[in-house]
């Protein structure tokens, strides 16, 4: 077995809505998730945000967690409403604090955060003036980040722009299961060009402020057609223009991907100039989150007219997410035969499953977690040594929290979290991983 190489950064993930709770403490805003948990039947078991991990006030436990793991280093992402209550104007000083102690807190344990800017949890007051489909939401996004590049960026040296831009766009406005529940063919192609120029006025601010590096985090899923039929192998096809290529593509070319202004309409085929310029500010990595692959076959539904093959038994994880760590093996090296040899992060990887409850005092008996993560490692390194530049993984993640619509159904943590008492115990996972960032990797091979 290969090793990893030197300087590669280990780290595990989180977001603000999953984890914090407390979403409207000390001056923050609502965002279009503590809204859109509020909408009957939005979420499963009524579940919300509104203390998930308590992680607003056990952050310094939570820290001290980092720090035992010996964990390198930290990803987390900021809630734009707490630090801009209505999503622009005036900050909210007890919100930027919060990130700032939980920054100095994380340095001082000798951890490297990774901040993400925006997952998913939009001010709602900005979600009122249409969020992602009015134009405006460009400078939005590039005057909060220019806010928090200007607070924390003489500490924080890794940013990352948008996560999932295509999970915000697609089950955001087209499928209506996240925030804000749209149901809207229509507006998707205003939504995507709107990321895609939110991220590069983000990029632009953070030259001018910043000096680390900044990056998007896109999710990849390689996506086979379930048989040899015409019409399976389209949907396949289109299904793979959409949701892997949608943002990467027009971010690392300046095009849209062929193919989709037949899925969404006419919109997508061209840029001016000057968005095409900024589209493609040069950005300094990919971030790649990688949980499965996909089988497709032709479907009913527009825009994409493609549905996934359910995948039982123990193939998949408790989500149903087929296990195939080829797929990240296949993903990392695509994306540099694809785009050229960018510097890559795996900026989530992980997998649910329904652990048992612990014994007293002892760890949570997590097996195919281990499982997982140890054949996603070896399947990251394969990738190196097929000469993808990959300079870190993050395991998703860090604590149990709040799955989106599964609500609190699904544990995907290291760390497991007990949401009556806040207790957290440690999951074997945990430690598999403990050992193996301690031995840069070396523990895999045995
Ligand atoms: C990804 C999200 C992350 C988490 C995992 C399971 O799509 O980025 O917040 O929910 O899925």
């Amino acid at each position: 077995m290969g090793r990893f190489p030197d300087g590669f950064l280990w780290g595990a993930a989180t977001s603000a809505y999953q984890i914090e709770g407390s979403p409207l403490a000390d001056g923050a805003g609502p965002s279009n998730w503590h809204r859109f948990c509020r909408l009957k039947g939005a979420i499963m078991n009524g579940d919300t945000g509104d203390v998930a991990c308590d992680h607003y006030r056990r952050f310094r436990e939570d820290v001290a967690l980092m720090r035992a793991l010996g964990l390198p280093s930290y990803r987390f992402s900021i809630a734009w409403s707490r630090v801009l209550p209505d999503g622009r104007g005036q900050p909210n000083t007890k919100g930027l604090d919060f990130y700032a102690r939980l920054v100095d807190l994380l340095l001082e344990a000798g951890i490297q955060p990774l901040v993400t800017l925006h997952h998913w949890d939009l001010p709602a007051a900005l979600d009122d003036r249409g969020g992602w489909t009015n134009r405006d939401s460009v400078e939005w996004f590039a005057d909060y980040a220019h806010l928090m590049f200007e607070r924390l960026a003489d500490r924080v040296t890794l940013w990352a722009t948008l996560n999932e831009p295509v999970l915000m766009s697609d089950a955001g406005y087209v499928k209506g299961v996240h925030a804000p529940g749209r149901r809207s063919v229509s507006e998707a192609a205003a939504v995507a060009r709107h990321l895609l120029l939110a991220h590069g006025a983000a990029v632009e601010a953070f030259r001018g402020t910043a000096k680390g590096a900044i990056g998007i985090v896109v999710n990849l899923e390689p996506r086979e057609p379930a048989t040899g039929a015409a019409m399976d192998v389209e949907a396949s096809r289109r299904a793979d223009v959409y949701y892997n290529r949608q943002y990467l593509h027009p971010i690392l070319t300046g095009d849209w991907p062929a193919g989709l202004a037949e899925i969404l309409g006419p919109e997508c085929r061209d840029f001016t100039a000057t968005e095409r310029e900024r589209v493609t500010r040069p950005i300094d990595w990919v971030g790649v989150n990688y949980y499965s692959r996909r089988i497709t076959r032709h479907g009913a539904d527009p825009p994409l007219f493609a549905d996934d093959v359910p995948i039982g038994g123990d193939r998949a994880t408790d989500f149903g997410w087929e296990i195939y760590p080829e797929g990240l093996t296949r993903i990392l090296t695509e994306v540099t035969e694809r785009y050229g040899k960018i510097p890559l992060y795996v900026t989530e990887n992980g997998a649910a499953f329904n652990d048992p409850e612990p014994e007293l005092d002892g760890v949570v008996e997590d097996p195919r977690r281990v499982a997982y993560l140890r054949d996603h490692l070896a399947a990251t390194l394969t990738a190196i040594e097929r000469g993808a530049d990959v300079r870190g993984y993050f395991a998703w993640s860090l604590l149990d929290n709040f799955e989106w619509q599964a609500g609190y159904s699904k544990r995907f943590g290291l760390i497991r979290v007990d949401f009556d008492s806040q207790r957290r115990t440690l999951k074997r996972s945990a430690e598999f991983y403990r050992e193996v960032m301690a031995s840069h990797g070396a523990a895999l091979a045995v």
